[in-house]
């Protein structure tokens, strides 16, 4: 049993809290939150008689949402969104779905539809009448249904799904409707949509304030009473208020604080009584904790300095795509909660609202993100064309839905905006360049000079401002690649918090580029890494490519899993930590990437496809810099010896080792001892030793006073024996099981590549991977190759009875598991 599988076993106190949150809305009585997501019919296809209520769709596929079509499809190097975009097919897709409602009285009759993410330019009618369209692919949006609305009669949602503009994204976008729909029924008089707003505030010593302001609906001429009431987790009444004003205060003694690693979580319910009647309620989660940005002490999380041990990750759940699973979100962060992880950066788009609920509920400080460009395009048919007319909305949006979440800590308007400096013609770049040139030095005369404000720096203002008017408990940033302090968004003054990306060998700079301003790696490293593959000698840096503007080129599509290669901008893991670590005014940084992610292979074109950046491989194996990261971020003892011991006999081989909580590490070769090594300083994160293979074990011995306190051994694999299955994680009826090839001793074959065929009994394949970044096997398949010896499949459970899982490969024996 691997570690993950063996804590998961240990996961029931996250299991509970996490179907806590999701399932709250539908206990609830006045509101009735139906979740809207099976049976719908999809048809990858175009006409504009699709949106009749008439039209007859009974030949079309039935699916339950959250649905992705582009991960069912085949990598091409021909699909429009390129390598970058994941090389899956976009397009334009139908979905409809027909439902009856109740009748209701005349007070009772008000109905939403409510979509948490269409990407993208959905259009959507109900019974034929056209509700809207919403560009903007990672926004929530409502519509009211109220008037179209045939009580107590049939009727259908049509919704259009526009992705075939290509490229609009530097990342997988994926299509469809990928998350969660909901039916919202309430009274006439109702809690406008997110028209709850609290934000407890400590004011003196234990004392706290929780100011909870609301919004109604179709109040005119009533007074209704409003009746908030806080609960604590176990349910017991902490304060409650009643009266008929809209904003209310209730004063809290000594609340449980949320910390990064007690996130103690309250309820707020808020009743809406007309005539002694509740006429409608909602649950908002909220939560008691104080932070500030210091400019010379960096972060401090109630009255306690720390560091933001962050990472940005992109939506995507490997394998399953775009489609939202909770299974594979939450199995994404209990990864990177194990490794130290404590903040996620939404990059670089609003995120599922299930994101937030979990870092509420698991303890990770968030960076919410609205967009990846303003006005300025970065690929032919993103946002840009969209953002005059719609940012004002999207960026409410995105506060007045997330703002309540205890999690959020930073708001940013913006990720490298090409607004950053006075023009940056990106028109003529392919997708590959431009992602590239982002990172590129501009020139001197881009930047704002002197004293007037330019336009770029009035847009920053008026986008800071938005957000201002909604909250203004948290700072507000802008992952920015330029760090002079002439950045027509820095020259706005309207940051409060200062952020780069990258340019690691400029925090120093920071203190006087930036007096008296917080600051933070809104974005860093930028490691290449290939899970299993080493290139040595590894203490060689692999710039690749070695410039932005040169095409790179490697037959093995791979990049090094020592921590030795990294883009031109970036750097290794290392180098950026022992910065942040040791600048005190640092607040800490984002790590790109958490998890490898669909799209944007850099160094690599097609048929590379997903990102080597990530400290976990798309199929969920951590890379070795998974426990570099832990030895430093976390308390437990790490001995992580690498790589693997298959090589050739005679061969010079590079042994790397991440410990913690050892005085003291000592390898030996096949018993031979091969030397002491200790860590000298603050500023060493692995030690190594340069040895000749031979086949047989090496191992690694960590000792503290002395004692030994753990070992670890790596033995030479012999000939792909049989297929080992483990479980490495179960969610809630997502399953996510990992396939080995190993030998007749049980040891992984370290370079083996069989393919392996799944089966199996009530549960279906939901998807496989590897980890490979250039594999172009299918994610929806029952085979999967294995890469490095490893690979993943998933499964979905169909029926309460008990799953069994079978693997078979030929030259093989088969092997089974039940789940
Ligand atoms: C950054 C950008 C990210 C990603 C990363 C790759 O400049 O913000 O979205 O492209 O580079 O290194």
């Amino acid at each position: 049993m691997n570690t993950f599988s063996r804590l998961c076993n240990h996961r029931i106190g996250w299991a509970s809290i996490f179907l806590f949150i999701t399932i709250l809305p539908i206990s609830m009585s006045a509101r009735k939150v139906t979740n809207f997501d099976s049976g719908w019919r999809f048809m990858l296809a175009d006409d504009k008689r699709m949106s009749d209520k008439t039209f007859d769709d009974s030949s079309w596929r039935l699916l339950d949402l959250p649905h992705d079509w582009a991960i069912e499809g085949d990598f091409s190097a021909g699909n429009p969104s390129g390598a970058g975009g994941g090389a899956l097919p976009g397009g334009v897709g139908w979905y409809r779905k027909s439902f009856r409602v109740e009748s209701a009285s005349p007070e009772q009759k008000h109905m939403a539809i409510r979509f948490d993410g269409v990407y993208m330019n959905s259009t959507v009618w109900i019974n034929g009448h056209k509700l809207g369209t919403r560009p903007y692919g990672y926004i929530s949006f409502e519509y009211d249904l109220t008037p179209f609305i045939i009580w107590g009669g049939e009727n259908v949602i049509a919704v259009k799904v526009d992705n075939s503009d290509q490229p609009n994204s530097r990342w997988y976008s994926g299509c469809g409707i990928y998350r969660h729909v909901w039916l919202v029924e309430t009274s006439l008089l109702h809690i406008d949509t997110w028209g709850v707003f609290v934000m407890p505030k400590k004011i003196k010593g234990d004392n706290w304030q929780v100011p909870v302001n609301v919004v109604l609906k179709n109040s005119e001429g009533r007074q209704p009473m409003i009746r908030n009431t806080l609960l604590d987790k176990n349910g017991r009444i902490v304060a409650r208020q009643e009266s008929r004003s809209v904003s209310q205060t209730l004063m809290v003694r000594r609340p449980m604080l949320w910390s990064v690693s007690t996130p103690n979580v309250y309820k707020l319910k808020t009743e809406i009584i007309l005539n002694g009647k509740v006429v409608d309620e909602e649950t908002t989660i909220t939560a008691f904790r104080e932070f500030r940005f210091d400019a010379s002490s960096g972060f401090w999380l109630n009255g306690r300095n720390m560091k933001i041990n962050g990472v940005c990750n992109h939506h995507d759940l490997g394998c399953l795509g775009a489609a939202l699973n909770e299974d594979a979100l939450h199995r994404q962060l209990f990864k990177l909660k194990e490794m130290g992880v404590n903040a996620i950066r939404c990059s670089h788009n609003p995120p599922a609202p299930e994101l937030l609920n979990l870092c509420d509920t698991m303890g990770f400080i968030v960076m919410d993100e609205s967009f990846d460009m303003w006005r300025r395009k970065k690929t032919k048919n993103d946002y840009a064309r969209f953002f005059d007319e719609w940012h004002e909305r999207d960026l409410t949006d995105m506060v007045l839905r997330d703002r309540n979440h205890p999690s959020i800590m930073i708001w940013s308007i913006g990720n490298e905006v090409l607004e950053q400096w006075s023009s940056a013609d990106t028109d003529a770049l392919t997708l590959e360049q431009a992602n590239l040139i982002l990172n590129a030095g501009q020139d001197a005369s881009k930047l704002a000079h002197g004293s007037e404000l330019s336009p770029n720096s009035l847009l920053t203002i008026h986008l800071v401002d938005i957000i201002r008017r909604l909250d203004t408990s948290r700072p507000i940033t802008a992952g920015c690649n330029e760090p002079s302090p002439n950045n027509h968004l820095f020259k706005s003054g309207a940051l409060n918090l200062i952020g780069f990306n990258y340019h690691h060998e400029m925090i120093n700079d920071v203190p006087k580029n930036f007096p008296g301003k917080p600051f933070i790696m809104t974005e860093s490293v930028s490691a290449l890494q290939t899970r299993g593959f080493y290139r040595m000698p590894s203490d060689s840096i692999f710039v690749m490519p070695e410039r932005w503007d040169r095409p790179y080129t490697d037959p093995t599509m791979m990049c090094s899993a020592y921590d030795n290669s990294h883009a031109p901008w970036s750097s290794t893991h290392e180098a950026t930590w022992d910065v942040v670590k040791h600048k005190p005014y640092c607040s800490g940084q984002f790590i790109w990437t958490g998890w490898d992610y669909i799209g944007e292979p850099t160094p690599y074109g097609f048929p590379a496809r997903s990102s080597y950046f990530g400290i976990i491989d798309l199929a969920g194996f951590p890379k070795d810099a998974y426990y570099m990261y832990q030895s430093e971020w976390t308390n437990k003892p790490v001995l992580h010896l690498f790589p693997h011991w298959d090589w050739l006999p005679g061969q010079t081989i590079d042994m790397w080792c991440y410990y913690s909580r050892a005085d003291e590490v000592e390898l030996f070769v096949n018993g031979k001892s091969q030397g002491i090594r200790r860590k000298p300083d603050s500023h060493t994160y692995h030690v190594s030793w340069r040895v000749q293979y031979e086949p047989g074990e090496v191992m690694v011995v960590a000792r503290t006073n002395g004692k030994e306190t753990g070992r670890q051994i790596i033995r030479t694999s012999g000939q792909p024996y049989a297929i080992r299955l483990t479980t490495d994680y179960i969610g809630k009826d997502t399953y996510f099981v990992n396939a080995e090839v190993v030998d007749k001793e049980g040891n992984l074959c370290t370079t083996a590549e069989n393919d392996i065929v799944f089966s199996s009994d009530n549960a279906e394949i939901i998807g496989v991977d590897n980890g490979s970044q250039f594999s172009t096997e299918r994610f929806k398949a029952n085979h999967r190759k294995a890469f490095f010896g490893r690979c993943l499949v998933v499964l979905k459970s169909k029926s309460p009875n008990p799953i069994t899982l079978r693997a078979r490969s030929i030259g093989l024996a088969d092997t089974q598991i039940n789940l």
